[in-house]
Formats: C-alpha cells, structure tokens, sequence
C-alpha cells in the first residue's frame, strides 16, 4: 500500500537544507527514522542518504487530514514531505546535526510505502547480531556507518580511476571465465555445459591476463578486479573480493613503487585530508622478521624481538639448548611496564603464543627494586639473567618474555604476542597510518608436506640480479624482486617484476615441481606469448576492501563491501550457494555424491 508521488518532484536531499533557505518550499523524500508525538505537534526525524531533517506537523494550523498521516508514521515509512523551511525556536536548536538550525515545516505529506517492524534499529549504537545483519544486509547499509563506508568506498575508486589516468594506465576488463591463476588459494570452478567434464576457474587475480596485455603493448593497464579465493575467512579476507591490480612495462621496482606510494598519499590527502610523507620505508623482509617477528609489521610501537641466542647458548636449560642445537633460535621482546601482570596474566599469555606452536614462553620480571623474578631463574646464574636483562634494556617495571624454537615459530609467536599486548596495553591509534614497503622476499619456500618448493608470492616472479647464480645451488636462498605495502601490521598489496625471460620461466616452472608438459599445460599460452617479444615488466595488486577498512577504521572488510559473504563462504541474505536443479547438473554432467551432498546442507 502506497500513495503515488506523481506531481511531486524531490527538489533537495535531506541533509542538504540550511538555514540559507529558510522561506523557500523545499519537496524531500526518504524514511522516517523516529516520530516524536507531543500532542498536538509532531515532529518527523526523515533519512536520505545524505542525513536527516526534522519536519514538524502542528496540529493547530495543519490540516485535519495531513495531520492525521503523520500520527499514522512509524519508523522506516517511505514519505514525500513538501514544506517550508523555517528557523527553529533558540531552544531547539541541534548543533550536533547538520540541519540542526532549520525545520520543514510540512504542507503536504505522502505516504509511498509502509514498513514492517525491523528485525533491528536502523542505529549505530545498537548492537545486532552478525548473521542477522547479513540476512537484512539491506538494512543494514541503511545504518550510517556502514553508508558511510559504501560512499567512502565510491569515492576512493574515484581517486583511484584519476591518478591511474593521468599516469597514463588503461582500464581493461580481464575474463572471469578463464583458467586457473596460481596464487597459492583453491580455485573456484565453474561446470561448462558445452564441454561436459570441463571446468573454467575464477580468476584468483588477473595476473597471467594483465602480464599478456603488456606483451600487446597496452604499456601500463590497470583494472578494479573482482578477484575468488576459496581459502579460510578472516576478518581481512572474503572469499571474493576486488584489487586494484595493475601491471607496467618497461619499469623496475622503483618505478611502480613510486607511483603506488604517491596513489596512495593521494587518496589519504583527499579523502582524510592526511599528508602522507613520501618516500615511505623501506624494510628488507630479513630485517622485518628480525625486528618484528612479521613480514607486515605493524610499526607504530617498538617492543621489538632481539635474538639472545648468544648469550644463552650454553647454559643449563635445555629447552633453549635443544631449540639452539636444532638450528633454531632464542628470541624475547621487552613488554614495558609489564612487570606486575598477575601470574594469571602471564599464564595467558603463554597459552596464547601456544596458538602459534610455541611450546612455551619464558619470563623475566623486572621487579620495581630491581630484582628479578623469573620462572627459569633456576637455570641461570644471576649475572647470565643480568646480561639477559641488559640485551633486552629492561627496566624496573618491565617483563621480557622469552621464545625458543625454530625461527618460523619463534618469529610467528613473538610476532603476534607484540600485536596482542599492544592491544592490550593499547599502544596505538587508529588515525595513525605508518605505512612501509617490504622487499628482498625469498623467492621461494620449502613445503614440508607436499616436500616440494613453493612461490612465495607467485611463479612469475622474477629472482633478484645478484642471485641467479643461487637458482642451482641453494634455490632456497634466492630473494625475488618482489614487494608488499603494509600499513599498520596488513598486507594493503603486494607485486613483483616479472620474468620475461623463457628461459629462466622454465627453470622456475621446473623448481616448483612443474614437468615441461605441466607447465605447457597449465601455463603454455604465457610461455607461447613470451617467444613474440616481451618487454621488462612488473605490477603490483591492492586488496581494495583492505584500504577502505582502514581508512574508515573499520574492524573487518566485511562493513566495506555491499554484500558480504559470512564466515563460512554463504551468504544469509540470498542462500547461496544453493542446490540447483536435477536438470542444470545433468546438462553438466554432474553427479552430486550423497554424502557431500548432505554435508553442503548448508555446510554442518
Ligand atoms: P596477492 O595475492 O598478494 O597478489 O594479492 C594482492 C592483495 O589482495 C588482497 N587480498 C585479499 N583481500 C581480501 N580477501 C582476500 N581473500 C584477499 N586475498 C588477497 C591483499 C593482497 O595484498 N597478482 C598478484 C599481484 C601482483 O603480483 O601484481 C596478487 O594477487 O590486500
Ligand atoms: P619445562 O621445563 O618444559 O616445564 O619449561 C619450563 C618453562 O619454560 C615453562 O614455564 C615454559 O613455559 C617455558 N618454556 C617451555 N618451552 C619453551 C620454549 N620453547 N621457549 C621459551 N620458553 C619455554
């Protein structure tokens, strides 16, 4: 049920009237967001995307029949209000709201569409459950946060599509129907009808297609990429999700991380009006671990590793014995002002580095008169946890908190045990955007279970100058001319320069497992493409979702995105993914197994 709004034409948004237009008759539509019956005056709280003004209907000089509507509005009606615009009384004025001076005062009132009862309050301050936000994401958006963050988004991209412009990039659409990318996720499959027992892949990113476009000559091509990843949710991961991919010709590292440094300070200077200063750091992945335990460190606050394996070589503890003789490391960060966590506390902290496969943490408290009081004290002579103590610059007041195992779990623990006390002792600002570039990454890693190297980033990228000659020897050792951008402990995009070269593709196909004929396989379109001239070339890739939840401070990439997926990959809102008919699979030759298709009963 709803009045038509023919012969009433919006004239303004809501959040758009002043006190300039006090006198003029204005025509608005939106939603109610509360009514306020004080009797004879009500007043109208009306949302549009731009904000809220107040409308007020006096019952002593408004008509009979306009008067009763407005007692009849409930919260989210659909109205059309034609009004004046008038000064409210000193007393209710609200310098809080943008409109807050004004007031329509309404002439003729349309009611275009009722609603429901909300299964929740279109309000930020009200909490509703995850799941219950996805199934009415529609509503949801209408809340202002997150209509915020979708306007934040549009004109981010906005930003984004004019640099790239003026820098001289190409915007091209690359397949989603295409074969599978390798970057390192499960791919998504999509059945063909037409070639029954065939599967195209969505697009992990676009990678092999934008390295083919510099082959054509596009030069410098840019795209805001859907991209698929069946891999495990996190709060900065979607099973789809768009990057700001790019790719150009004829540059080195330098050159794309010039232009993405000054994309990026663009956008924080147009959208947060914050002066990003350029050139931002630099860190080699080594001295990242090294100093952070991570290779998207967060460096807005110290408390950084320091390896004492030196000086605790050699003593009486075999758990650092053993991690030592094994060819790991002893590593400790210096939490200040620590040192009078509760035992409780401490105990917790060593369960939580546990999560990454510690067998332990070891702790030394710095007690305010200087003495020390340590867990392990037994093992040590005092002045060797002096010498601890003074490695670590420990003070009164301070706890050292100690890791001993192979450098991954050492690093990986130490690591996000720095990340969880800064959350703890609150050590950070969200407004605070420290942004640094990594480089130098090992080219590849040693898969434990598939007993086979891995690409680090991808198998297109290419190994550093200096260290071809290690591509025989110890292909372990080689670092890539690859590179991430972090702020504030995420991984915002990540690139690489590419081989160009057959040749060295085919020796890196071969060190990652891949035969000739699977290479030729999987990837022989690119090998083919190399052999008709390919110029130097390399790019990089934003996640978008990622850039937009930290400028809007966010906590997930979920209230960034119209449509998100819950944390099992399903959506509330639509039931996707859903069975499909008998008829669809067996034109796809498609036979569903009982038993998983039980289990894809919504994925119990
Ligand atoms: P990479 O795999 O590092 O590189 O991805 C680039 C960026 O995409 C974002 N990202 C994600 N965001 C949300 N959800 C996900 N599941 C997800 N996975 C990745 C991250 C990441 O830094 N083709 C290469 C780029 C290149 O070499 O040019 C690539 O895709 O912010
Ligand atoms: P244990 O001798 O195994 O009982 O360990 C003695 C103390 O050392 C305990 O408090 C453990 O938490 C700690 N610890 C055990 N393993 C490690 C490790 N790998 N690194 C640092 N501390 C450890």
């Amino acid at each position: 049920m709803g009045e038509s709004m023919t012969g009433l034409k919006r004239s303004h948004m809501c959040g758009t009237v002043t006190e300039k237009m006090i006198g003029q008759t204005v025509t608005m539509m939106g939603w109610v967001q509360r009514r306020r019956d004080l009797g004879q005056l009500i007043f109208i709280a009306l949302r549009d995307r731009t904000g809220i003004v107040q409308i007020v209907i006096d019952g002593n000089t408004a008509e009979k029949a306009l008067f009763e509507k407005a007692q009849a509005l409930r919260s989210e009606f659909v109205v059309a209000v034609k009004g004046e615009v008038t000064a409210r009384a000193e007393g209710n004025i609200n310098e809080s709201m943008a409109t807050g001076k004004i007031e329509i005062v309404a002439k003729e009132l349309r009611i275009l569409s009722e609603s429901e009862v909300l299964p929740f309050q279109i309000e930020d301050s009200v909490t509703v459950k995850d799941d219950l936000r996805l199934k009415h994401r529609y509503l949801d958006l209408r809340r202002p946060s997150q209509l915020k963050n979708i306007m934040l988004r549009h004109n981010v991209v906005q930003v984004i599509h004019s640099f790239l412009d003026e820098e001289g990039f190409l915007e091209i659409e690359t397949p989603i129907l295409g074969k599978s990318t390798p970057e390192g996720a499960r791919d998504y499959l999509v059945p063909s009808r037409v070639h029954p027992g065939s599967f195209y892949g969505l697009p992990q990113s676009p990678q092999l297609y934008k390295q083919l476009l510099m082959v054509s000559g596009m030069d410098r091509y840019y795209q805001i990429a859907k991209c698929f990843r069946d891999e495990d949710l996190r709060a900065d991961r979607q099973p789809e999700f768009t990057q700001v991919d790019m790719e150009l010709s004829f540059v080195e590292e330098n050159d794309i991380i010039d232009i993405n440094e000054r994309m990026m300070q663009r956008v924080f200077k147009e959208l947060m009006n914050v002066e990003i200063a350029l050139p931002m750091k630099r860190m080699t992945y080594q001295e990242a671990m090294e100093r952070f335990g991570s290779d998207k460190p967060d460096i807005r606050f110290g408390m950084e590793l320091k390896n004492i394996s030196e000086i605790v070589k050699d003593t009486a503890f075999a758990v650092f014995e053993n991690a030592l003789k094994a060819g790991g490391s002893v590593r400790a960060i210096n939490a200040k002002g620590c040192g009078n966590f509760p035992r409780k506390q401490i105990d917790a902290l060593v369960e939580f580095v546990k999560t990454y496969q510690a067998k332990g943490l070891a702790w030394i408290a710095v007690n305010e008169d200087g003495s020390l009081k340590s867990q392990i004290a037994k093992f040590f002579t005092p002045e060797k946890l002096q010498e601890i103590v003074e490695a670590m610059e420990a003070k009164p007041g301070d706890l050292i908190l100690i890791c001993a195992d192979k450098d991954k779990v050492v690093f990986d623990s130490l690591g996000a045990l720095r990340l969880e006390l800064s959350k703890k002792l609150e050590l950070t600002k969200a407004d605070d955007f420290a942004f640094l570039w990594i480089t130098e990454f090992p080219m590849l890693e040693w898969d434990e279970e598939e007993k086979r190297y891995v690409a680090v980033h991808h198998p297109f990228t290419a190994p550093m100058d200096e260290d071809l000659p290690l591509l025989e020897k110890n292909p372990g050792a080689v670092r890539a001319k690859a590179y991430d951008i972090v702020l504030n402990g995420y991984e915002l995009g990540g690139g690489s320069i590419r081989i160009h070269r057959k040749d060295i593709q085919q020796k890196m196909f071969s060190l990652l497992g891949f035969s000739l004929e699977d290479a030729q396989e999987r990837f022989g379109f690119l090998l083919d493409a190399f052999q008709y001239g390919v110029p130097p070339h390399g790019g990089l890739a934003f996640g978008l979702d990622r850039i937009i939840m930290l400028l809007s401070g966010a906590t997930s990439i979920r209230d960034v995105i119209a449509f998100p997926k819950a944390k099992d990959a399903s959506c509330p809102m639509t039931d996707a993914p859903g069975a499909v008919e008998q008829k669809q699979l067996e034109e796809l030759g498609i036979d569903i197994k009982k038993d998983k298709g039980q289990q894809s009963e919504k994925g119990e």
